[in-house]
């Protein structure tokens, strides 16, 4: 038995109303957005994020361009560009996940969500039959450490998307770090602090589809919420729009930029995704984080007289707790840990 229908299913059946799970109350509308501020979303770099790492060990070099773009990248959202994974690889995982929504249901099934589950198809954060639905249906799993893996879940999928998948893991993995460890120079995190809380890190993924919508500004594809990652690393699959920041109070939609990696901080950042009624869209999430068995605190390098810890420190565990036990309701789980 399913635990929520599949919304890709739903629309093929001729409808012109949406059915009342799905139906937000005004105040959630995807109508309240402003596309003025579009303009300010920073696009970063990599190649020269990278090729400036000599400079950057000048301490007198505080304004260099990586510095500022590192700045930017831990504050919002920033789009990445020539960031060394392959336009031909990307296409390829792109068709790939195309194709994976596109399997038969009784293909699906195999991978669907078992009552009380994360992985597999479905949605997230389901806890109630009250509860809201997303206007989209996702499919999530752990993909690092290996040994994780859910038996029916990654080693099952199609041998191509498997396959797929298993580079597209490895890439994102060694960016992330990349990423990590020039955030982490510019923070001025030690090294081996570093090391210690992200090397053998936990990466899960999260495939979206978001069907076209008869009531499109009554639903939401993507409740508000923010990632409980370190870092998050998007791939949209086709040039649609649907993903918002929340700045300043407004949502702004982001325009997607072919093949840029869409790159934000967890539990920083409130996004959320609208649908349309014409198009479908599709994209993948890959977060990386510290190792499960670990704990999360400030960076002893960070903690000063001036600037003492603002959160207590708490195993991996307790704070995926904390998350998974509130509904995605906007902001993060955050101030719980205080
Ligand atoms: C996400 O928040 O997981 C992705 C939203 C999107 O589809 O753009
Ligand atoms: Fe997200």
């Amino acid at each position: 038995s399913l635990l929520v229908p599949c919304v890709q299913e739903l629309v093929k059946n001729p409808m012109l109303v949406v059915p009342p799970r799905y139906i937000r109350p005004d105040e959630d509308s995807p109508l309240n957005s402003d596309d003025t501020l579009i303009s300010q979303i920073p696009i970063i770099d990599m190649q020269s994020l990278l090729s400036e790492e000599s400079m950057d060990s000048d301490p007198f070099a505080a304004f260099s361009a990586s510095r500022t773009a590192a700045c930017e990248m831990s504050r919002k959202l920033s789009l990445l560009v020539n960031h060394g994974v392959s336009s031909a690889f990307l296409e390829k995982v792109k068709k790939e996940v195309k194709g994976f929504f596109n399997l038969s249901m009784e293909e699906k099934k195999k991978y669907w969500q078992h009552p009380g589950d994360v992985e597999g198809f479905g949605q997230a954060f389901v806890v109630s039959e009250e509860q809201k639905l997303d206007w989209a249906d996702m499919f999530s799993m752990i993909t690092l450490p290996v040994h994780m893996r859910k038996p029916h879940l990654f080693p099952k999928l199609p041998p191509s998307l498997r396959d797929t998948l298993e580079v597209y893991s490895m890439e994102l993995k060694s960016l992330a770090m990349n990423l990590i460890s020039k955030m982490g120079k510019v923070l001025n995190i030690k090294d081996e602090e570093l090391r210690e809380f992200f090397d053998n890190g936990f990466q899960s993924m999260r495939m979206n589809y978001y069907p076209p919508c008869p009531q499109p500004e009554k639903v939401m594809g993507l409740t508000p919420h923010s990632d409980g990652s370190a870092l998050t690393i998007l791939l949209q699959i086709n040039e649609v729009e649907g993903l918002q920041i929340k700045n300043d109070g407004k949502w702004i939609p982001i325009t997607p930029l072919p093949n840029a990696f869409i790159v934000n901080i967890g539990d920083t950042l409130e996004h959320r995704a609208i649908v349309n009624s014409i198009q479908e869209r599709l994209s993948i999430a890959t977060f990386y984080t510290k190792r499960l068995d670990g704990e999360i605190y400030p960076a002893s390098s960070l903690i000063s007289e001036k600037t003492p810890a603002l959160f207590r420190r708490v195993t991996v565990e307790e704070y995926f707790r904390s998350r998974f036990a509130r509904e995605l309701r906007g902001k993060s789980h955050l101030d719980d840990l205080r």
